[in-house]
């Protein structure tokens, strides 16, 4: 079950070849994607396929036009409130489930044990699955310890193939795996030029929790894609801006998520498997971090009580 059981190039046959760490072909469009390995053995997509904010009425067409550029991860949530139409659009796509790497997240509405298998049960529904790839816990809000223990569980019973977090910092995060019999897989956070992430993706990598990385693009914001650092490096390899921040989460061996209603940005974005920035060019875009969302703070109350509101 799940793309560990998929013949996909001679990867899996070389579990301990250093050279082609990370790096196999797959037949889906030519797409050279690169894959992560988990801390449970599990491989996953650099590079997935995000669905927040598609209109319930675009989403089936929205993952079929991904799916048929080349992405075999989507990443969900229960609070997208699409999942029925992405499980319709892998469905109608035809494409093996076990080619596909499928996520969703646990609203904070939904913490706590037994919410949380209930909740599981209507995701696997809704997505019309009988296991999910991974299973995140959205934000660190509530009861997320019994909802932890609750995907512990299910993953032993190998229904979740890879359970993990979204939104922890480092302080959270370490108290989870002392708390807890499995360390996360993953742990989804922000990552753009604007919020680098260096510091909690240096204490994930020491306790091995691979760092996936949501919004990268910023939506443009603050004139992103037109950043004449990003710009330099984009006219040498011949991408555009969002390429290059796209291939920049990658090569810092992170994995990415993006998302575009446009099929023809759908393309662009995963056309970023033949070309590599230098660490020179990593360390240029150093000089953007703001080490700062644009968008939210985690460790504001205030921000705890608003997803705290979600939980009556
Ligand atoms: N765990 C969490 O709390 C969390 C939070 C936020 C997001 N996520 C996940 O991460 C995924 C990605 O984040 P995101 O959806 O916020 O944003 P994103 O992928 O960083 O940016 C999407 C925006 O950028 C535009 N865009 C995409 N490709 C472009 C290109 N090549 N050129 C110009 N504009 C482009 C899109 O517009 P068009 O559609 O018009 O192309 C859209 O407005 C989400 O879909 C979701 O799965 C998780």
């Amino acid at each position: 079950m799940g793309l560990r059981d998929v013949n996909i190039g001679n990867y899996f046959k070389s579990e301990d070849n250093d050279s082609d760490k990370n790096n196999i072909s797959n037949d889906n469009k030519n797409v050279n994607m690169k894959y992560l390995k988990l801390n449970n053995g599990e491989k996953m997509p650099a590079l997935s396929f995000g669905v927040y904010e598609v209109d319930i009425k675009k989403t089936k067409d929205v993952v079929l036009d991904a799916l048929d550029v080349g992405y075999r991860s989507i990443d969900n949530a229960q609070v997208y409130y699409n999942e029925k139409e992405v499980g319709d659009a892998i469905k109608e796509s035809e494409i093996p489930r076990e080619e596909i790497f499928l996520t969703t997240k646990n609203w904070v509405s939904n913490a706590g044990y037994d919410k949380t298998m209930k909740a599981f049960n209507k995701s696997l529904e809704n997505l019309q699955t009988d296991y999910l790839d991974l299973f995140l816990i959205h934000e660190p809000f509530g009861d997320y310890y019994g909802s932890y223990r609750a995907m512990q569980e299910l993953q032993k019973e190998g229904k979740v193939i890879s359970i993990g977090v979204s939104n922890f910092n480092s302080a959270r995060l370490t108290d989870l795996v002392m708390n807890s019999d499995v360390v996360p897989q993953v742990n989804q956070i922000e990552t753009t030029p604007y919020f680098q992430q260096y510091e909690t993706h240096k204490h994930m990598k020491e306790l091995d929790i691979l760092h996936q990385a949501w919004g990268p693009l910023s939506e443009g914001l603050d004139n992103l894609f037109k950043n004449p650092i990003l710009v330099e490096i984009a006219e040498k390899y011949s991408k555009s801006t969002p390429q290059i921040i796209l291939r920049w989460i990658i090569d810092r061996d992170i994995g990415g998520i993006c998302r575009s209603m446009k099929k023809e940005r759908m393309i662009q974005n995963i056309d970023i498997f033949d070309f590599e920035l230098t660490n020179k060019e990593i360390e240029k875009i150093k000089e953007i971090d703001r080490n700062k969302s644009p968008f939210i703070d985690f460790d504001d109350p205030e921000t705890v009580k608003e997803f705290n509101e979600e939980i009556v």
